[in-house]
């Protein structure tokens, strides 16, 4: 049994991270949010310790450590400006890390972590959940048996209507969350860049803080992309339906299916982590790049 501990435990994800440790027969032993609304933890781990000032929890984890308990495992939910200095207090506390997507906003921290990583000898994983996808799986196999030389025509057009609410806290701040195309889109770049290969080309040609649209070209797919938290982007008949999200991605005009299944890939990324087969820190490079260049970066 892994003791766990989680950063940002009062937030809407940090539940799945709890069930998580759970499903996978760990214990979560300490938790911290500078929020104090965590009820949620007696659902899952009533006994753990909480902190809402970070100097408080960084001496419960060093306290652990030297009385022979230590954690084995700090899970990072907080946003996403803070994964780089989560991970690295994580890392310089002696222990292993699983952080939330974006890993980082730059691909530069990546290099500064891998350093530490080489220091530590500890290990950072990140949730990846698309590529543990069963449709994802399939599809990846299917590109990989076909033809090398194919570049296949793609459109994915991600609609995920949020309240006024967003623009207020920190996903709508653009240093915070950098954005809805890092913030949305990291999963299906991630995703796509993984099954198509390497970036040929990576255009914007519209963004805003509501909706982002461009042009990818990898090496086996012409990706035209658009994401949008709007809700008048919303189809009307969608609309119609009651529903607030629309999601489509094709594949040369044939339509993937990924929605079932989205929500339930925590624990599945905890087992594989936990089993050494998890998604290291390199591996979010391309995908960061990517979202890092809609930004503007170079
Ligand atoms: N894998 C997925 O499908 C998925 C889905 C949603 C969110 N996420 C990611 O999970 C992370 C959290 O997102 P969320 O939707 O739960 O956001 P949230 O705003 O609901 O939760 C963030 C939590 O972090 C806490 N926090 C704020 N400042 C902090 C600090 N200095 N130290 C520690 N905690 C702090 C907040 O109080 C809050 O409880 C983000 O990185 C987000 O991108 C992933």
């Amino acid at each position: 049994m892994k003791n766990f501990a989680l950063i940002g435990a009062a937030g809407y994800i940090a539940p799945r991270h709890m069930k998580a440790i759970k499903d996978t027969g760990n214990d979560l032993v300490a938790a911290f949010d500078p929020y104090d609304g965590v009820g949620i933890m007696d659902s899952h781990f009533p006994n753990a310790d909480f902190f809402t000032e970070f100097e408080r929890f960084d001496r419960h984890v060093d306290k652990l450590r030297r009385q022979g308990n230590p954690i084995d495992f700090i899970s990072i939910c907080s946003p996403n400006y803070l994964h780089d200095a989560h991970i690295r207090f994580a890392l310089k506390s002696g222990c292993d890390v699983i952080c939330e997507k974006p890993l980082v906003l730059n691909p530069w921290n990546l290099d500064a972590i891998a350093e530490i990583e080489q220091e530590t000898g500890k290990r950072v994983y990140s949730i990846l959940q698309l590529r543990l996808h069963p449709s994802i799986i399939a599809l990846k196999e299917k590109i990989k048996n076909g033809p090398k030389d194919k570049v296949y025509d793609i459109n994915l057009n991600y609609i995920t209507s949020r309240g006024k609410w967003y623009h207020r806290s920190w996903k709508g701040v653009l240093e915070k969350s950098g954005g809805i195309a890092t913030n949305i889109g990291v999963h299906f770049f991630d995703m796509l860049s993984w099954i198509f290969g390497e970036v040929q080309e990576n255009l914007v040609t519209s963004i805003n803080s509501e909706t982002a649209k461009g042009n990818l070209k990898l090496k086996q797919a012409n990706v035209n992309w658009s994401l949008s938290i709007d809700y008048n982007e919303i189809p009307e008949q969608v609309r119609l339906q009651g529903k607030r999200t629309y999601r489509t991605l094709t594949i040369e005009g044939e339509e993937i299916e990924f929605s079932d299944g989205f929500t339930e890939l925590h624990t599945k990324s905890y087992e594989e982590i936990l089993k050494g087969n998890g998604f290291g820190v390199m591996e979010n490079k391309t995908a960061i790049e990517i979202v890092s260049k809609i930004r503007g970066n170079r």
